[in-house]
C-alpha cells in the first residue's frame, strides 16, 4: 500500500512534538519532569465515588449524543455561576475532552481554505486541527504586546493576507504556554474587529478557574452570537484521563457542532458523564485547593527565575511559565532542553512547538521537590555557559 495515497491533510500533520519529547526523556529513570500540562493532583474522592456508583447502578447504556440532560443542566448552572456564561442546556454539547470540542467546532465552523488566526505562542493542537481540516493557519506573533492579541494585529493580519478569507480566531485565556490572562479591557477592545469582519471566536477557557489575583472574563460576554466556548474538567478537576469537555455556542450553530461530534465519537463514556454531574453540582470548590497550591508554586518559580535573571511574561493563570533561554546559551529550545535532561535529569518543554525556538515552557503542575530540581538545573546550566556568575 502506498501511504502517499492517504489523505494529504492527515499526512502533512506531524505527530505531537511535545508528546514525542516527553516520551523520549521518559526513558531516563531519574528524570524529573515539568513537561506535560497535567495536574499532579488526583481526581477528588467524591467524583471517584460517583463513578463507582454509576458503574454499580449499571449506567452503561448509550447516553444521548449531546450528553445526558443532567450533565448539560449542571454545566449550564456551574459555568453561569463561575464565569457568567449565558447558555441553556440545549446550547451545550458534552465532548471527549476539550480537544474533541475543538475538533468538532473547527470542522463545523470552517471550510477548506478558510484562514484561522492563531496568536503565538500557542498550544500546538490548534494548528494541527486546522491542518487536518485543510484550513490556513495564520500565526500572529504577540510577543511584542505581552502575548496578548490586539485589534491592530488582527487588522494587520487581514491586510497582509488578502488571498485568504479569515473566518476564525482562537483565543486561549488563560494561556498555554504563557499563563497570560486577558483583562476585561483587552477582550472588549477585540470585539469590534471580530464583529466587523465576521470572525468566529473559538474561546478556549479550559484554565478559567486557575487564575492568580486576576479575574477570568469570557469573550461570550460581548459577542455570544459569534463565540464558541471550549471548556471542560481536565484542569479544574484534575480529570485529564477521564476525557470530558464542553462546547457552548449559539442555537443553530451548536446543533451543527453536535452532529460533527456525534459522527466522530457518539458521546463521552456514560460513567464519566454521571461522575461529572457530581463534579459540577458538588465540586464547585474542588479547583480552589489546587489553585492555591499552583499560585504558591508560581510565586516560588518566578522569584527564582528573577534571581537567575531569566525573562518571561508574568503568568497570571494556568500552570505554566514561558521563559526565554538566555542569549549566552547559544542554543535553540530543543538543544537546551535535551541538555538539561541529559546533564541534570530535568525535563522542561522546548518552546519551538509553541512558536518560540528560544524559549522553554515550565509546567508547575509538579511537586515542590521537582520545582527545586528544575531551578537547580537551570542555575547549574546558566553558570556553566557563563550566563550567571558562580
Ligand atoms: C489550552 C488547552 N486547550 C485544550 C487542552 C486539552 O484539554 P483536554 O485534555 O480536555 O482535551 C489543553 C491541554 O493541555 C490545553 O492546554
Amino acid at each position: 500500500m502506498d501511504i502517499n495515497e492517504l489523505n494529504p491533510d492527515v499526512l502533512s500533520v506531524k505527530p505531537s512534538a511535545l508528546r514525542a519529547f516527553d516520551h523520549e526523556i521518559s526513558a531516563d529513570p531519574e528524570i524529573v519532569k515539568l513537561t506535560l500540562g497535567e495536574p499532579d493532583f488526583n481526581v477528588p474522592e467524591h467524583i471517584k465515588q460517583a463513578a463507582i456508583d454509576s458503574i454499580n447502578a449499571d449506567q452503561s447504556h448509550y447516553p444521548y449524543y449531546w450528553g445526558i440532560q443532567e450533565l448539560r443542566d449542571a454545566a449550564s448552572t456551574y459555568y453561569r455561576e463561575k464565569f457568567g456564561y449565558q447558555y441553556s442546556a440545549d446550547q451545550i454539547v458534552c465532548t471527549v475532552g476539550a480537544t474533541e470540542g475543538l475538533a468538532a467546532s473547527f470542522k463545523t465552523l470552517f471550510q477548506p481554505g478558510d484562514g484561522i488566526l492563531i496568536p503565538m505562542p500557542a498550544y500546538p493542537v490548534y494548528k494541527a486541527i486546522a491542518g487536518i481540516n485543510h484550513l490556513v493557519p495564520i500565526m500572529v506573533d504577540t510577543t511584542d504586546t505581552g502575548c496578548v492579541l490586539t485589534p491592530e494585529q488582527v487588522k494587520e493580519a487581514i491586510a497582509t493576507h488578502p488571498e485568504v478569507t479569515i473566518k476564525g480566531v482562537v483565543i486561549t485565556d488563560p494561556s498555554n504556554p504563557t499563563g497570560v490572562v486577558y483583562s476585561e479591557e483587552q477582550l472588549a477592545a477585540l470585539v469590534p474587529v471580530f464583529r466587523d469582519n465576521h470572525i468566529w471566536i473559538i474561546s478556549d477557557e479550559i484554565y478559567g478557574e486557575l487564575t492568580y489575583g486576576v479575574k477570568h472574563y469570557s469573550l461570550s460576554k460581548w459577542l455570544p452570537e459569534q463565540t464558541i466556548i471550549i471548556n471542560g474538567l481536565s484542569k479544574s478537576h484534575a480529570m485529564t484521563g477521564w476525557r470530558i469537555g464542553f462546547v457552548f455556542g449559539p442555537t443553530g450553530v451548536i446543533d451543527q457542532i453536535a452532529k460533527a461530534h456525534q459522527f466522530q465519537v457518539t458521546t463521552p463514556t456514560s460513567i464519566v458523564q454521571y461522575a461529572s454531574v457530581e463534579a459540577l453540582t458538588h465540586g464547585q470548590n474542588d479547583a480552589e485547593a489546587m489553585r492555591k497550591i499552583y499560585q504558591q508554586r508560581c510565586e516560588y518559580l518566578t522569584q527564582e527565575l528573577d534571581k537567575l535573571g531569566m525573562k518571561y511574561v508574568k503568568p497570571r493563570g494556568a500552570f505554566y511559565i514561558f521563559v526565554k533561554i538566555p542569549e549566552e546559551c547559544h542554543q535553540d529550545s530543543f538543544t537546551f532542553a535535551h541538555q538539561l535532561a541529559k546533564n541534570y535529569h530535568v525535563g522542561l518543554m522546548p518552546g519551538a512547538p509553541f512558536g518560540d525556538p528560544q524559549a522553554l515552557r515550565i509546567s508547575y503542575a509538579s511537586s515542590n521537590e521537582n520545582l527545586h530540581a528544575a531551578v537547580d538545573a537551570l542555575k547549574k546550566e546558566l553558570t556553566r555557559v557563563g550566563a550567571i556568575a558562580e
